[in-house]
């Protein structure tokens, strides 16, 4: 299936691939013609992202640069029903704003009624994330992969797939877009269709940075009251070899997966932590298995990407499937090395897994360091980003989609 999709992720975006700048996007384990000919050539976003001086310049393809008009236009895109069959579902459905665009649930239901296998992802920074979803080896670019919730149907999120003229017709049929189009995309004859949907989605989410949390301002902005003693404690713990968390844990994202002007060469990694162990021999459950699903290798069994920790008081719950309902229950999973499910269809011992990485070897924890953790954990929650209007639903009454 979504070797499927990234075939027509291919006929939708050809002609993105231009130019002669060095592509920068790795070859993946499974790489495979269809993904090699998406290999975008990335250039640093130019346009005035108000960043503080530290954060580092995010990058964007050459074939989709940002300008102001493509902004709006992405952004009303984004939270437009009329992208799904039925017009009941926006991009916004599922990635709400003051969630740090997650939705809350464990896994959302598309038009049909049907869950996604897998929990919703905060977009903050997004831009800087080299690769997309949880656990896809070879989706590298936002306009690939906004074609999967568009048209993607194993599950169907969305569900546009073959309504391509049912969406131009009804985007072609609203004022706001017929003047938005021309102004976005001058480049492409301000045409309007899936092509440059998706383009304005992407560019809309490349803007949608979140750099201003307690911890950013203390870290980073010199402010040393910016989080509590606690708070403090707590980012010495995460830093530290006990905890272990930094390993994976570890850019200005709290990820290990990164790619900017600044480190333009992407660092990628999945990693299994022992949520599940049904089998005695690692197993996850069928329809979670991690990178292992593309690879179709033993080894990558349960390996996902650690997401980004920005915002994460504010996503529960947690982790891909959204098993884990707390961020103490989070801790609990990685004290014990691994989390146990006494019972039922996933029974089993994380702790044993034999693919679980070595950094989960779980440890010892005072009453005092959990809460300091916790402290630390929540002070990477980011007020204005959850309430910037720059993010938020344009559509005032009586333009409502
Ligand atoms: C029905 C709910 C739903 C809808 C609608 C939806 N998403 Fe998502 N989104 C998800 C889920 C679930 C994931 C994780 C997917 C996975 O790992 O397989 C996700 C992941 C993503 C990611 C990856 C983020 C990361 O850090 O890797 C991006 C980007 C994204 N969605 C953008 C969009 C855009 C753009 C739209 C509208 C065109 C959209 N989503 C519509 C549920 C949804
Ligand atoms: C071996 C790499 C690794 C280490 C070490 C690690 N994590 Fe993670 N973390 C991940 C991965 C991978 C996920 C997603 C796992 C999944 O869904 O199966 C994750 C998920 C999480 C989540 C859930 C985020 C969300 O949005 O769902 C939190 C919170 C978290 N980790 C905190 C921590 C803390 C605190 C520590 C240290 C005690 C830690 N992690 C150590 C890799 C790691």
């Amino acid at each position: 299936m979504i070797r499927r999709l990234l075939a027509t992720a291919a006929v939708v975006l050809s002609g993105c691939a231009s130019g002669s700048d060095q592509p920068v996007s790795t070859a993946s384990p499974a790489a495979e013609p269809a993904s090699s000919q998406l290999e975008f050539a990335l250039v640093p976003i130019a346009y005035d992202l108000g960043l503080p001086d530290w954060t580092p310049p995010p990058l964007e393809p050459a074939s989709n640069r940002l300008n102001a008009a493509k902004v709006e236009l992405g952004r009303r895109l984004f939270y437009d029903v009329r992208l799904s069959a039925d017009k009941s579902k926006s991009c916004a459905s599922c990635h709400k704003q003051e969630l740090a665009f997650t939705d809350g649930l464990p896994v959302s239901p598309g038009v049909t009624g049907q869950f996604t296998p897998r929990n919703s992802m905060s977009l903050a920074n997004v831009a800087y994330t080299p690769v997309l979803t949880w656990a896809n080896p070879l989706l590298h670019s936002l306009e690939q992969q906004a074609l999967v919730p568009l048209v993607g149907q194993e599950p169907v999120e969305m569900g546009m797939a073959g309504l391509d003229e049912e969406l131009v017709t009804r985007l072609k049929a609203e004022p706001i877009y017929r003047d938005l189009f021309p102004k976005a995309f001058p480049d492409m004859g301000g045409e309007i269709s899936l092509a440059t949907v998706v383009r304005a989605l992407s560019a809309f989410q490349r803007t949608i940075i979140s750099v201003n949390s307690p911890y950013d301002r203390y870290r980073y902005g010199g402010d040393v009251d910016a989080i509590s003693e606690s708070a403090i404690r707590g980012e010495a713990l995460f830093f530290s070899e006990k905890f272990e968390c930094h390993h994976c844990h570890n850019n200005f994202n709290m990820s290990d997966n990164v790619i900017h002007a600044r480190a333009p060469h992407p660092e990628i990694a999945f990693h299994n932590t022992g949520l599940y162990n049904i089998d005695g021999k690692g197993a996850y459950p069928a329809h979670n298995t991690g990178v292992a699903e593309l690879t179709g290798r033993p080894e990558d069994m349960g390996r996902f990407k650690a997401p980004s920790l920005r915002n994460v008081a504010v996503t529960a719950p947690y982790m891909h499937d959204g098993s884990i309902a707390t961020l103490d229950d989070v801790l609990d999973h990685y004290a014990a090395g691994g989390r146990t499910i006494p019972d039922g269809p996933n029974k089993g011992i994380g702790r044993d897994n034999p693919l679980k990485s070595s950094f989960v070897p779980g440890f010892e924890m005072s009453a005092e360091e959990r809460a300091d953790i916790i402290a630390f954990l929540r002070s990477f929650t980011d007020e204005d980003f959850l309430k910037d209007p720059k993010f938020s639903d344009p559509w005032q009454e009586g333009s409502t989609p």
